[in-house]
């Protein structure tokens, strides 16, 4: 059959002027395309259509084709609604009628409809395949395989192509895979794993249909053509900020059995918004096609963002979702989803070129228009007194519009008062007549304007990625675990969280508006709202324990409370001394409290801290293990701190770890004498372990023995055994010290502590007692209450 097909369309070609002849034995083979989920919406909508438009384009570089629509059901039922839905594919605008009835004939006579549900199944069809190029004497150049198809049925559909369906030796393989890939980092992984026991990396190709879009895929080629042009601001001194948003008019009636357990920020965000922002962030590669280079740098900007909490992040529900969740999944009337429909989230790139420039991510359904578009808004430093139409009082802005919205159609939008960009790709052109509307506040007369010549729907695009093997517009398992790594903390602080009602379309007013502030996101508008806050009766309890002052509280609420003092105590040293000398202890226990000094006290006074270290392991600092490596890595580095206030413990002197004639101990104590007044910590910081211990000061060991050393090197029962810590006469000289015991499993240990007499050999904790500071425990409900 593919012969007599090849022989009509070398007629075709050479009556529709194709080009030449192609040698039998030049041409390069035969590919066979299956879409698993033939007949299902994506592939009646885009795909089929899709196919159609490669195979016109691709055969007349002499590929042959077959297609075959997959499915559940036998063939006598889907084969007539393939059809029908193969009927309605459509020819450019360039090609003639009669050409393309031809076309689409032969299109239809090289498709066919096959039930792909068992082994044999995938067996018949590899026999059918082979068969049909034995016959034909072609070579099979490959086999591409569209899983069209909820993601559950991804692995068993993989590991069926791998065991009976792989291309004949020589020939590629290729499969297509469509999101959700995973609903947070642990399901990806198990998803990327159980395909990767059936696939190579090279042969899957995830998509990402924004990828596919002209203007989306023009951002790097943008960036290198106007390079000189943007390098001097592109940057945190000129960008103001960064927007991506997605706005859509329609609701999620009839998806919601899958929208109900995704949301917005699944749907939407991690993937389509994200890539959009790495795109627009990330260093420009030296090589715009090398598939590894635009992989690095895109992971380089994950490895750089700030994470995400819940500060950062605003959501909100349309209001019939509510009654359109009831009906879909058959609830009752009293049944509430807090699952999200609109997200506003803000970033920030934790690099010099980017820092403090705010990244604001926004999606949501039911909004007043459909438009999607990312803008750079640059800083304007003009100050207009009386001519506010003045080109130099206009905002200064590159807009990529996606599509839709007043404009109507893909465009790169650069404000006149910027620059007027270079075009060097001929699929593009300059817009010069211009629509009477406005983009984003701008008349479009004040934007130089660029569109691509011809339109195309970004799954015809990817569908020719996809046949020339280019990689760079799809998602790597790297590049997707990375996103998930980014979300799924912010995803599982949301799922407690109610989302703001609105009534959806041009009535949601300015109830959705933001407001960024400092690192914070919030709704502009302050509306009564109903929040786990409210009830969860997250308050702050004040008592004693063991005859100090005890804090207790939830453990964010704790976390915001101590990192208040903290701030508190800071200030008030600054004020009365000039600087502040705070010891900090490793563990986990004190992550949370870094993250919200990080996020949330911009006016914390680093310039006068001076942050030391209670305790340290004796591995070297770039350890994992390493209690600076985690304090540099969740707090110092993040924060404006010079360099020389900060003081790591020597544990390693002469290349060696720990060594007592090396003298590490007797060095950080005279380094504390000599700028630490009265080596009297303003602030230091303290956690217990399990059994009791503080700082690295361990049961049964002396505690006390140390004398009037401030520093000691000691022995720990766990591995690493050898540690450096602060001695108790260090501790006790503290203005002020905070002891954080958190989690259910300290529970025990907070209520023998709560019994027992002073006997720091036993419960080294028992030790701490400042000689004229202040000690304060603070402990979580979990840990008070179990
Ligand atoms: C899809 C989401 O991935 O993207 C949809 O599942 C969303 O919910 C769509 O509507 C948006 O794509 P586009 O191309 O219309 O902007």
């Amino acid at each position: 059959m593919f012969v007599t097909v090849f022989l009509l369309l070398v007629t075709l070609c050479a009556q529709g002027g194709y080009g030449e002849e192609i040698d039998e034995a030049q041409r390069p083979g035969h590919v066979s395309v299956v879409i698993v989920g033939g007949t299902g919406d994506l592939a009646k909508k885009y795909l089929w259509q899709g196919f159609f438009e490669l195979y016109v384009n691709q055969v007349k570089n002499g590929y042959t084709f077959s297609f075959y629509g997959g499915g559940l059901s036998p063939a006598d039922k889907a084969t007539p609604v393939l059809f029908e839905i193969l009927k309605a594919v459509s020819c450019s605008k360039d090609v003639s009628q009669e050409r393309c009835a031809l076309l689409k004939e032969q299109f239809l006579r090289l498709s066919q409809y096959r039930q792909l549900q068992s082994v044999e199944d995938y067996q018949d069809l590899a026999k059918h395949i082979e068969k049909e190029l034995q016959q034909e004497g072609m070579t099979e150049a490959g086999r591409l395989f569209y899983l069209s198809v909820p993601a559950f049925a991804y692995a068993d559909i993989a590991d069926k192509i791998n065991s009976s369906c792989r291309p004949t030796s020589g020939a590629w393989l290729r499969v297509v895979l469509e999101k959700p890939f995973g609903h947070d980092f642990r399901s990806a992984q198990v998803l990327a794993s159980q395909l990767g026991n059936s696939l190579k990396d090279e042969e899957m190709y995830r998509i990402d249909h924004y990828l596919g879009k002209q203007v989306v895929s023009r951002i790097l080629p943008f960036r290198e053509e106007n390079k000189k042009l943007l390098d001097p601001i592109w940057n945190r001194h000129h960008i103001e900020r960064v927007e991506i948003v997605l706005k859509e008019t329609l609701d999620v009636k009839g998806r919601i059995p899958f929208y109900d357990q995704y949301g917005v920020v699944r749907d939407v965000l991690q993937n389509h918004l994200t890539e959009v922002m790495t795109l627009l962030t990330m260093s420009l590669p030296m090589n715009l096609s090398s598939n590894e280079e635009v992989l690095r740098n895109k992971l380089q900007v994950f490895r750089s963002l700030l994470p995400v909490g819940k500060n950062q992040a605003v959501v909100g529900q349309y209001q019939e979702y509510k009654t359109e969740v009831q009906q879909e999944l058959n609830k009752t009337k009293d049944h509430i989803s807090i699952t999200p429909t609109f997200a506003a989230v803000l970033m920030y790139i934790d690099e010099a070129q980017y820092e403090g420039v705010p990244i604001l991510l926004i999606s949501g359904k039911m909004l007043d228009e459909r438009v999607g578009y990312s803008r750079i808004l640059f800083k304007n430093d003009i100050f207009c007194l009386q001519n506010h139409n003045s080109v130099h009082c206009k905002p200064k802005q590159i807009v990529f519009h996606f599509g839709h919205g007043s404009l109507e159609y893909p465009a790169i939008l650069v404000s006149k008062n910027l620059f007027k960009p270079v075009l060097m790709d001929s699929e593009w052109k300059e817009v010069t007549k211009h629509k009477d509307v406005d983009v984003l506040s701008l008349p479009l007369s004040d934007y130089y304007v660029q569109t691509p010549i011809v339109q195309r729907e970004a799954y015809y695009e990817l569908i020719s990625h996809i046949f020339a093997g280019r990689k760079n517009s799809f998602i790597s398992t790297e590049n997707l675990l990375a996103s998930w790594g980014l979300w799924t903390p912010l995803l599982s602080s949301l799922a407690s969280t109610f989302p703001r009602i609105y009534p959806g379309g041009a009535e949601n007013g300015d109830l959705l508006d933001v407001r960024i502030k400092g690192k914070d996101i919030s709704y502009h508008n302050e509306v009564v709202i109903i929040s786990n806050d409210q009830i969860g009766g997250f308050q702050v309890m004040q008592g004693k324990f063991r005859s100090s002052d005890m804090v207790s509280a939830w453990t964010e609420e704790l976390v915001v409370r101590l990192a208040a003092d903290i701030q508190e105590a800071a200030e008030a040293a600054v004020r009365e001394a000039g600087v502040f000398h705070l010891a900090l202890s490793g563990g986990s226990s004190p992550l949370a409290l870094f993250q919200r000094l990080t996020l949330h006290h911009f006016s914390f006074p680093w310039r006068d801290t001076h942050v030391w270290m209670v305790d340290e392991r004796c591995v070297p600092l770039t350890d994992s293990e390493s209690n600076f490596r985690n304090l540099h890595d969740h707090l110092l580095h993040h924060v404006r701190i010079p360099y020389y206030n900060i003081h790591p413990m020597p544990v390693q002197i002469n290349q060696r770890l720990c060594v007592e004639e090396d003298g590490g101990a007797l060095l950080y104590e005279k380094e504390v004498s000599k700028w630490v007044n009265g080596s009297s910590f303003h602030f230091v910081l303290l956690g217990v372990g399990y059994d009791s211990h503080t700082a690295s000061l361990f049961p049964g060991s002396k505690v006390d023995g140390h004398g009037e050393s401030l520093v000691a090197l000691t022995e720990s029962p766990v591995k690493p055994h050898q540690r450096m810590t602060l001695t108790f006469s260090a501790i006790n000289r503290a203005h002020k010290v905070a002891l954080l015991v958190m989690g259910k499993g300290k529970h025990e240990l907070i209520t023998q502590l709560s019994r027992v007499k002073d006997n720091p050999d036993k419960w080294p904790v028992t030790g701490v007692k400042p000689a004229n500071g202040r000690l304060v425990w603070y402990i979580d409900y979990d840990a008070l209450l179990g």
